[in-house]
């Protein structure tokens, strides 16, 4: 658990950032699924890892310090309301909010327009998510136009409009204790899930058969929602990079691939693992499985102070082409398959991604148009891999062969550490977890 002393210091983290103007947040809307019934609700990421806040209709607003008064932290939020509560379950009403997450004032959010104006005069700049919803840009432009009407009073409205994710990006991309704590937590029950999936699948069985053992154990350990649908894909369907069909026969012979991680208490973990659906793999995928794994290893030895975010990648890619040659998958030289593309046949999305509240996480990649270098506390993915579709230049004892190896890592002062280091991984651990 995050504590709310946390919450109040990346608040005035972000207040001092950008020096003066008003930051307004809203947390994510309730979203229908179909006639009356929702999606399961999921707040706003940097709504929450300002305030900590998990109700829906809520809105932060922070303003800045000036010469003659300090920040304000104000949280307008929905209020006490004894029928619904009946049907929907606690709220806190602005009064228990205030005092729980740690800020200055708190209102009804039904006061929300009647206060923001007074709010907003005479403020310099305002600061949100601008550019992610286009209701919010258009209420936000609407709220600053009122306040120009009050100019002939004397009143200044804002003059400038920022995306405050430009700060809360570099904030969210390097994680404090108790984040990482969160992170492992998630990791670990995710880590759980791909050790049941191994010893429970069994030829014969549907891929959601699998699916559902891996829901079961995020739930039954306390994970709120997978991070992402899982992916779980038999045989052929592993080529089929977003495949969530999830409904085909598993086939004593072919491989399974599962991408599944939970989400737990706001922040995602995100493992793959593939192995084979009778417990034992042929030889031919074999191959491909250590070729897989070599290139992982490479890239995560990458993955250290200092070095580039695409050093994981470069490395990995060196690995696969260097493989993809020697099984007869490519022809040429290594160099030239690098430097022709050829490899994307068998490998065409990149080795990782951030990894934090959001699966793929806050955070630029380049700086000034050049790869940014790796800190401590950065969380991101590695996650190479092989699919293989049938072609007539291609080895048929390779077709169908879809792989992928995904840890999430954590770069240490000296290095880094693997998160999902206990999900079994050599071709020894695999066939022995699934005997
Ligand atoms: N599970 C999403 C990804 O690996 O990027
Ligand atoms: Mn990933
Ligand atoms: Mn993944």
């Amino acid at each position: 658990m995050t504590h709310i002393h946390s919450f109040i210091a990346r608040r005035q983290q972000l207040a001092a950032q950008i020096q003066s103007g008003i930051v307004i947040v809203p947390t994510a809307p309730e979203r229908l699924r179909n006639r009356d019934a929702h999606y399961p609700y999921r707040f706003d990421s940097y709504f929450y890892y300002l305030t900590g806040f998990r109700e829906p209709e809520a809105i932060l607003v922070l303003i800045a310090a000036t010469e003659q008064a300090p920040s304000r932290h104000i949280l307008f939020c929905r209020e006490k309301d004894k029928e619904r509560e009946i049907w929907d379950g606690f709220r806190y009403g602005p009064e228990a909010a205030k005092e729980a997450f740690g800020f200055d004032e708190a209102y009804s959010l039904a006061r929300l327009d009647e206060l923001l104006g007074n709010l907003l005069a005479n403020q310099s700049a305002v600061h949100t998510l601008f550019g992610q919803d286009s209701d919010w840009d258009r209420r936000i432009v609407g709220w600053i136009n009122r306040v120009r009407e009050q100019s002939r009073a004397g009143v200044v409205a804002p003059s400038e409009i920022h995306d405050c994710r430009v700060w809360l990006d570099e904030m969210r991309l390097i994680k404090n204790t108790e984040e990482l704590q969160i992170m492992q937590r998630a990791a670990d029950i995710s880590v759980q899930a791909h050790q049941r999936a191994m010893q429970m699948v069994s030829p014969g069985m549907r891929e959601y058969e699998i699916e559902a053992e891996l829901l079961y154990t995020f739930c039954r350990h306390g994970a709120q929602a997978p991070a992402y649908t899982s992916i779980v894909a038999g045989g052929a369907n592993a080529c089929v990079l977003h495949y969530v069909q999830n409904n085909a026969v598993l086939k004593s012979g072919d491989l399974l691939l599962i991408d599944a991680g939970c989400e737990l208490d706001g922040y995602a973990s995100d493992i793959t693992r593939t192995f084979p659906v009778n417990g034992t793999f042929s030889a031919a995928q074999r191959d491909v499985y250590q070729l897989v794994l070599a290139a992982q290893a490479a890239a995560i030895e990458q993955v250290k102070p200092g070095n580039l975010w695409n050093d994981p990648h470069q490395a990995a890619l060196q690995v696969l082409a260097q493989g993809f040659v020697d099984l007869g998958l490519c022809r040429g030289s290594v160099d030239g398959v690098l430097e022709s593309g050829d490899y994307k046949r068998f490998y065409m999305h990149r080795t990782g991604h951030w990894l934090g509240m959001d699966v793929h996480d806050a955070g630029e990649y380049k700086l000034k148009g050049e790869w940014r270098s790796f800190q401590p506390g950065m969380v991101l993915t590695v996650e190479p891999g092989c699919y293989i579709s049938p072609a007539e230049d291609v080895p048929q004892h390779f077709w169908n062969i879809g792989i992928r190896i995904e840890d999430d890592a954590l770069v240490t002062p000296t290095g880094h550490e693997l998160l999902t280091q206990a999900a079994p991984k050599t071709i020894a651990e695999i066939e022995e977890i699934m005997q």
